[in-house]
């Protein structure tokens, strides 16, 4: 990122910094939120607010690849590894899609295929809403 691009993602940091130190967001890259979860390893835990209507990529250390987080204007959450079922690129969220770089597979907002080389949806987990917090179970993707 250079100056001028931080400097014009700086109200998307400062903004999600002022949510405080529960959800730390870690960077706005490519105009998309990262937030590093609370919780142990089996669950990723975020506050409700700091999920921007375009999704965050919630990501730990230790982990290959983030967990894409997006809340439908049903109110209910979905989180998707963003680990694309062709060879294992990221698949990046460009509007109402996940879209793969490495060879141009497609995913829908619940990680269903669109466009191959990938046969196989993405890895969903299972979420809940715990007062001010989104949880999301690891151990339960079901794909
Ligand atoms: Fe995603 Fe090939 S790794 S389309």
């Amino acid at each position: 990122m250079d100056r001028r691009d931080f400097v014009r993602r700086l109200p998307v940091i400062s903004g999600a910094v002022l949510l405080g130190a529960a959800t730390l967001p870690l960077a706005a890259c490519g105009g998309m939120t990262y937030l590093a979860p609370r919780g142990g390893a089996e669950e990723l835990i975020v506050a409700v607010a700091a999920v921007p209507e375009g999704g965050a990529l919630v990501q730990r250390p230790g982990m290959e690849r983030p967990v894409y987080l997006k809340q439908h204007e049903s109110g209910d959450f979905v989180a998707l590894l963003a680990s694309c079922t062709h060879r294992g690129c990221q698949p990046d969220p460009v509007g109402d899609r996940l879209v793969c770089p490495c060879h141009g597979s497609e995913f829908d907002l619940e990680g269903g295929v669109l466009e191959g080389p990938a046969e196989r949806p993405l890895t969903r987990y299972p979420v809940r809403v715990e007062g001010s917090d989104v949880i999301v179970r690891l151990s339960g993707g079901d794909r």
